[in-house]
């Protein structure tokens, strides 16, 4: 019931304050048709990475976890004429749906794809002298958000912008007893960021579209 009423309200609010988006309709229609799986941040949660990005002016950005590109197309929106964004995509089908959804929103010139697992591909960009990252999106295997945060500190400027997502996922994060990896994972990341002294951060709760869940936002300290 609340879940029904919850994404009305982000259909209301969509509708009202996201113009008709042929490009993002069309990335959902295209992953939807190749079968990937409708994990996309919503609508709003991708307006919203949006303007968090273009409040922080950034001009590299690192995303974790591509899928078919909806939120990668938002976030590379925010840049400017020269920004750049790299998205880091285990499976090269996922992969292969995104770079022809990012193509088609007009973005390919500012978006690169890196196809493989994030910790095996972390390495390379820092390789390909990537350390300038300003604006960090993870959303890939939960399992390992504790060594994505420890990565982006690693490759990021100061002032940088982290962000995480399903930190919440139906409350169940506060269960000290919980089985689940990813959520044992989230947990183990909530004490890491307790005693991380180089980034500020909250953790905030959100309904809609995609029940209950939440996002960790963290600024690193210049
Ligand atoms: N950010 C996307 C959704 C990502 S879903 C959006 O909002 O549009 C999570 C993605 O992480 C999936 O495509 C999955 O294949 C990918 N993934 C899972 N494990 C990974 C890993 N070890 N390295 C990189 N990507 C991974
Ligand atoms: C799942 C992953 C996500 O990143 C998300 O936002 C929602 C669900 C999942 O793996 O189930
Ligand atoms: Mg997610």
């Amino acid at each position: 019931m609340a879940t029904e009423q919850w994404k009305q309200v982000d259909d209301y609010f969509t509708s009202k304050l996201q113009a008709q988006d042929d490009a993002t309709d069309y990335v959902l229609e295209a992953n939807q048709e190749a079968g990937l799986p409708a994990i996309d941040v919503s609508a709003n949660q991708g307006k919203l990475l949006y303007l968090l990005a273009k409040m922080r002016g950034a001009k590299n950005i690192l995303e974790i976890g591509t899928l078919g590109g909806f939120s990668s197309i938002w976030m590379a929106r925010a840049l400017p004429a020269d920004g750049k964004l790299i998205t880091l995509e285990y499976d090269e089908k996922h992969a292969q749906v995104a770079e022809q959804n990012i193509e088609k929103a007009g973005l390919g010139d500012k978006v690169d794809i890196m196809v493989g697992a994030a910790l095996d591909t972390l390495p390379k960009v820092e390789q390909q002298g990537h350390t300038n990252f300003d604006f960090i999106f993870i959303d890939a295997d939960k399992v390992n958000s504790p060594n994505y945060v420890q990565w982006a500190l690693k490759l990021c400027t100061p002032g940088a912008v982290i962000i995480a997502d399903n930190v919440v996922r139906n409350g169940r994060v506060i269960d000290p007893h919980s089985e689940d990896e990813g959520i044992v994972a989230t947990r183990d990341l909530m004490d890491m960021m307790s005693r991380e002294d180089r980034i500020e951060s909250t953790a905030i709760q959100t309904v809609g579209s995609k029940g209950y869940d939440g996002f960790l936002i963290g600024v690193v300290k210049s």
